[in-house]
C-alpha cells in the first residue's frame, strides 16, 4: 500500500508541541496539506496512502471523511495559534472523488482555524476523469485557486500500462474548463514507463505544452516494492527502461519545456514565471512550517516533524476518541537537519548557499564543479550550489558527496 511510517518518539495524545517548535512561528511561512486517501481505481505503479472502496472494507467511509478531517483541523487549531495560512494543498489519493461541498467544508475549516492570507494559494490534485466544467467552477467559487491534473502521458498504450482510466483527448478540455473557471493549472507527467519510446514521451510533453499550461511536473517512474507493477516487472511481464533512457527523456523534456518558455525551478518542476511555481511545494523544499491533515500525513513545525497513523479507520478512531492521530514524532537536529537541508535545497534552481554547508563539506564543491554537476560561476560569484542539467540528473549523488 505505501511504505511503513518511521519509528520516531511517542507523540502526545493531545497533539501538544514542544515550546521550542512554536518559538518564532510568526516569522515562518505556514501551509496546510489535506490528504484525501481515496481513489476509484488503484494504478499499478502507485504506493501512495490511498484506498479504493474494496481495499477500504467497512468503516471509515468517504462520506464521513470531511467531518473526520475537520476534527483534526480543530485539534491543530488548539495547538497552533492563528497565523495566516499562505498555501493549502489538497492531495491524495484523488481529492476530487469527494464532493465539492466536502472539499469546500475542509477548506472552510482551515480558514476558521487560522485565517487565510489574502493571496493564499489553494491547490487540489485531480484525475482528469474526475472533474466537469461545473465542478471546476464550483471549486473556484469555494476558494480554490489552482488545480493539478494527473495527465501522466498522452499515449494510450503508456496510459494502459500505468492503469490510467482517462481518455488523453480529454486533457485539453479539462485544462480549458479549469482556466475558464479562473484556476491556475498544472499537469503531472511520468516518464520511463515500460514500453514508452522517446517519441511517445515527446508526444506527451508536446501535448501537455499544447494546452498552454503554465506549470508542469515530470517525474521519473519509480517502481515501488509491493506494487502490482513491481510484481509484473519481477515476473518479466514488463521491462524497465535503463538509466540512459530516463536521462534522455529528462533532457528532451527540459529542452521542450525551455523552448516553450517554461523554466525549471525544482528538479522535477517547470513554470512559465516565478509566480506560476507551486508555492506550497516550494515551502516543503525551503523547510517552512506545515500541518498535514489526514491518515499518514506528515507535518513539520519549527524543526519538529510528526506523522499520522496510516489507515483511515485508525485515523478516524483516534479522532473520534478525541485523541491526536499522530503516530510518532521526532525533532530534527544536527546531522539529520543538515542532510535534510541539503537534500531539499539542492533541488531548487535558486540553489543552496555555500554558507549553509559545514566547513568540511566545502572543498568537495570544487570536485562537483569539475565533474560538471554544479555550476562553477554560481559557486564562485554567487556563492551558491546550483545544479547543472547533468547535476539535476544526479542530484542524489551530489547530496551524498556534500554530506560526506
Ligand atoms: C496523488 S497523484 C495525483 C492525483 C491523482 N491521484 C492522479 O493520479 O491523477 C500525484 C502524482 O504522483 C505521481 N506518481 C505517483 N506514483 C508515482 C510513481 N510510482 N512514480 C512516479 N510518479 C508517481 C503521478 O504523476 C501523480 O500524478
Ligand atoms: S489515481 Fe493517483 S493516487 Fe490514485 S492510485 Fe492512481 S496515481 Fe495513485
Amino acid at each position: 500500500m505505501s511504505p511503513a511510517l518511521p519509528e520516531g518518539d511517542v507523540a502526545p495524545d493531545d497533539g501538544r508541541l514542544p515550546a521550542s517548535a512554536l518559538e518564532g512561528a510568526d516569522e515562518r511561512a505556514f501551509g496546510v496539506y489535506l490528504h484525501v486517501p481515496f481513489c476509484t481505481v488503484r494504478c499499478g505503479y502507485c504506493d501512495f496512502n490511498t484506498y479504493t472502496a474494496t481495499e477500504l472494507g467497512g468503516g471509515a467511509s468517504q462520506h464521513a471523511y470531511a467531518d473526520t478531517a475537520l476534527r483534526e483541523i480543530a485539534l491543530a487549531a488548539s495547538v497552533l495559534p492563528p497565523r495566516p495560512v499562505q498555501t493549502v494543498f489538497v492531495g491524495g489519493g484523488t481529492p476530487t472523488v469527494l464532493s465539492v461541498p466536502d472539499l469546500s467544508r475542509m477548506l472552510g475549516g482551515v480558514r476558521d482555524a487560522w485565517g487565510l492570507a489574502d493571496d493564499v494559494e489553494v491547490t487540489t490534485e485531480a484525475n482528469p476523469d474526475s472533474v466537469t466544467p461545473e465542478s471546476l467552477a464550483a471549486l473556484a467559487d469555494a476558494g480554490f485557486t489552482r488545480v493539478s491534473f494527473g495527465m501522466q502521458s498522452a499515449v494510450p498504450h503508456v496510459l494502459a500500462t500505468l492503469d490510467r482510466t482517462h481518455d488523453p483527448r480529454r486533457i485539453p478540455d479539462v485544462v480549458r474548463w479549469a482556466r475558464d473557471a479562473g484556476l491556475a493549472v498544472s499537469l503531472d507527467l511520468i516518464y520511463g514507463t515500460p514500453g514508452e519510446s522517446l517519441d511517445d514521451w515527446r508526444t506527451s510533453v508536446e501535448s501537455a505544452l499544447a494546452t498552454g499550461v503554465d506549470h508542469v511536473s515530470a517525474y521519473a517512474l519509480v517502481v515501488e516494492a509491493g506494487t502490482r507493477m513491481a510484481v509484473q516487472v519481477r515476473r518479466g511481464e514488463l521491462e524497465l527502461p535503463d538509466g540512459d533512457d530516463q536521462a534522455a527523456k529528462y533532457e528532451l523534456a527540459d529542452d521542450l519545456f525551455e523552448a516553450a518558455g517554461l523554466g525549471w525551478y525544482e528538479v522535477s518542476n517547470w513554470a512559465r514565471t516565478p509566480a506560476d511555481a507551486c508555492r506550497h511545494n516550494l515551502s516543503y523544499w525551503r523547510g517552512d512550517d506545515w500541518w498535514g491533515i489526514g491518515p499518514g500525513a506528515h507535518s513539520h513545525v519549527g524543526g519538529v516533524r510528526w506523522w499520522n497513523v496510516k489507515h483511515p479507520r485508525a485515523y478516524a478512531d483516534r479522532l473520534d476518541r478525541g485523541l491526536s492521530p499522530a503516530a510518532g514524532r521526532e525533532t530534527v537536529t544536527g546531522d539529520g537537519a543538515l542532510l535534510e537541508r541539503l537534500m531539499l535545497g539542492v533541488r531548487l534552481a535558486g540553489g543552496l548557499s555555500l554558507d549553509a554547508l559545514p566547513e568540511d563539506a566545502r572543498p568537495s564543491v570544487a570536485g562537483l564543479v569539475a565533474d560538471g554537476l554544479v555550476d562553477g560561476r554560481e559557486a564562485i560569484q554567487g556563492r551558491r550550489i546550483v545544479l547543472t542539467r547533468r547535476g539535476r540528473l544526479l542530484a542524489d549523488a551530489v547530496v551524498r558527496t556534500l554530506a560526506g
